[in-house]
């Protein structure tokens, strides 16, 4: 890998930034100033050093997107609609980022971002069950009745009964409601389709948790952060406490 691109990657500039610190001389591989930023360097056995601290390569990296509406969560749907990997900037644009758990293309909120295969397993395995919560507004509005359908688990069509889940309704009147739904599954469009066999129709859905971990309401849409070593621990025990990660 480039210099220049693994101390970018790492955090520690823009790709401008680092060339100018590699030219001051701030940057030595394995012991030697290397002032070219094209310099070659293997991040897993040369020994990196920039202003005197050690840089270390991560092999893993987990981000929190907010996805934004319009937006793919992953590459296999329409083509030229652009996707959530697109929106990450040089600073991860190295990792070969896949979501764990998808979003609709209109929907928002929180997607986790990794190139961990175990970790993205973990999180979206049905054996699992890590709970993820969506905020939705809805057509038609959800009541007692449906509370009740949730937790029951709801018979979607011919192939498919929803396990049990969780209604909580925020607010209903004048023909709309507001509610967080809690699944444990993430079958395609499944709260969608869900509210939909109770008579009702999702007109938004934003996942705002997944496995306890909230979504940064600082993030605005189509902005992401790196996960902290808490966020990507809980995940870690949510996923474990119900299986293997
Ligand atoms: N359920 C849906 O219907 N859509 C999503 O994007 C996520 C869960």
């Amino acid at each position: 890998m480039r210099l220049d691109r693994l101390l970018a990657n790492m955090g520690l500039g823009s790709r401008r930034e680092v060339r100018k610190m590699i030219a001051g001389g701030a940057v030595s591989v394995n012991g030697a100033t290397e002032r070219d930023p094209g310099f070659e360097v293997d991040p897993d056995s040369d020994s990196v050093v920039c202003g005197g601290r050690p840089v270390r390569y991560k092999k893993f990296v987990y981000l929190m997107m907010n996805k934004p509406k319009g937006v793919l969560s992953c590459g296999d749907g329409a083509p030229g609609v652009p996707e959530c990997a697109d929106l990450v900037g040089d600073d991860f644009g190295f990792y070969e980022l896949s979501p764990a758990g998808r979003l609709d293309v209109d929907s928002e909120g929180l997607l986790i971002l990794t190139n961990d295969g175990d970790f993205i397993h973990g999180i979206i395995s049905p054996n699992k069950k890590v709970g993820k919560v969506y905020y939705i507004k809805t057509d038609g509005e959800l009541g007692p009745g449906d509370v009740e359908a949730f937790r029951n688990g709801i018979k979607v069509d011919e192939d498919f009964t929803a396990k049990s889940a969780e209604l909580k309704i925020l607010s209903r009147g004048g023909g709309v409601s507001e509610a967080l739904v809690t699944l444990k599954e993430g079958k395609y469009h499944q709260v969608k389709r869900m509210v939909k066999a109770c008579g009702k129709t999702v007109t938004y859905l934003k996942r705002i948790a997944v496995g306890g971990v909230i979504l940064d309401e600082r993030l605005r849409p189509g902005e992401y952060r790196e996960l902290t070593p808490e966020e990507i621990e809980k995940l870690r025990k949510c996923a474990g406490e119900t299986g293997k990660l």
